[in-house]
């Protein structure tokens, strides 16, 4: 890791870091990210519960104000792997970077990011999914990218969704229900069978996901929903119920698996059950199925980055070995090796945005 620093402003202000929080100060960091990120008294601890883990404090990065001894700034990432067309690629996954207001302006937030891009480098990790757009980030080298639809439809065009799926249930039995805990290997199971996915643990599944009632995560309440032919499990959508800023209530779904007239299914039921003024919920381009399905359904699509996201590549070298089997199985001997002399945001564009992009996945659950 990057020698510490001790910043004094003026002689007044003495900060430690960028360094790794002891065990003890876990709940102070995250009280410190409470405080940026949580108004309505939420837990960032109980939500990203894999972040903020004593497991994964060597992930973690603060500044402390050495006088106070208090957190004043935070950045932590969790270590993932994405299956895209077959091929793993390790990825850092950032989030809950802040700094307490007084404290902003300082480059806080960009020490801890820098300090933690080297100890993503160091454990082999290729790229880093950052979840938000600031400036801190875009300095260090991330770009939105990615090639997805966005579905957004208002109150008044749910109903095609509705005569949509009563025109493909005709004849098909298919039971939709809330998922109980006990359903999660099964759910697991449909996951693991999406083309574009997470590595996602039966174990990781259940740290995230959620089951009391009225809990909510990132300002909504989330819940689930499977579909199953009775016997057998089909499908499952996540849903975010939330009021915005100005009075309409939006149903996104972040997350979704199994056939896609099923997911259909569920997403009208939901609409029917919640009521929600508008639906939304982020499809990656590649995914012609649900977008087909959609299509069909007459909902107003639109294409777009990851939206709220930024991607930075970490080992330009690494990231490329990492997509080789991917550009290989593509362009087999025609292969264009201009990529070779790419690196950073400019390899970061060529391989996942626009046009013939490498897919990824949308982050649903795994959010951080
Ligand atoms: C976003 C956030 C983390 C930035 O924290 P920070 O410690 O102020 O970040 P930095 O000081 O490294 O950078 C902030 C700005 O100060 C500038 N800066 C950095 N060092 C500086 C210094 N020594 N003197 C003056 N300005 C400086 C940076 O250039 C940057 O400007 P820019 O955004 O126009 O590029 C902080 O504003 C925050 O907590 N916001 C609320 C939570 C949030 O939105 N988190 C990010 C999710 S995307």
């Amino acid at each position: 890791m990057r020698r510490r620093l001790h910043i004094t402003t003026k002689g007044a202000l003495q900060l430690d870091g960028p360094r790794i929080p002891h065990l003890q100060e876990l709940d102070r960091v995250i009280g410190l990210v409470n405080t940026v990120f949580s108004p309505e008294n939420r837990s960032m601890g109980f939500e990203f519960p894999q972040l903020f883990s004593g497991d994964n404090l060597a992930r973690l990065r603060i500044f402390v104000d050495s006088r106070a001894g208090t957190p004043v700034a935070h950045a932590g990432y969790v270590a993932q792997e994405l299956v895209v067309e077959g091929c793993r690629l390790p990825v850092a996954a950032l989030g809950s970077v802040c700094t307490l207001p007084e404290f902003r302006g300082r480059g806080l937030a960009s020490g801890l990011v820098k300090s933690i891009m080297e100890q993503a480098r160091s454990e082999g990790l290729v790229m880093m999914l950052i979840s938000g757009d600031s400036n801190v980030y875009k300095r260090l080298g991330a770009i939105e990218t990615g090639d997805f639809v966005r579905v957004g439809a208002r109150r008044e065009e749910l109903p095609r969704l509705r005569e949509a799926v009563r025109a493909w249930l005709k004849g098909k039995e298919i039971v939709c229900r809330k998922a109980k805990p006990e359903d999660v290997p099964a759910m697991a199971a449909v996951y693991r069978r999406e083309p574009v996915r997470y590595v996602r643990s039966v174990k990781s599944f259940s740290e995230l996901t959620w089951w009391r009632p009225e809990m909510k995560r990132l300002f909504a309440f989330e819940s689930m929903r499977i579909a199953s032919t009775g016997r057998e499990m089909l499908a499952y959508i996540v849903t975010r119920l939330r009021t915005l800023d100005d009075g309409r209530v939006r149903l996104h779904v972040p997350e979704f698996a199994g056939p896609r007239w099923a997911v259909a299914c569920l997403m009208e039921r939901a609409c029917a059950e919640l009521a929600p003024d508008m639906l939304t919920m982020t499809v990656c381009a590649s995914d012609l199925d649900m977008i087909e399905t959609l299509r069909r359904a007459e909902l107003p699509l639109r294409r777009t980055v990851l939206p709220g996201y930024t991607v930075m590549a970490l080992d330009s070298a690494a990231l490329l070995n990492s997509v080789e089997p991917i550009l290989a199985e593509r362009d087999g001997a025609t292969r264009d090796d201009s990529l070779s002399a790419l690196s950073g945001a400019e390899l970061v564009k060529a391989l996942f945005g626009g046009a013939n992009a490498i897919p990824l996945p949308v982050p649903g659950l795994n959010y951080t």
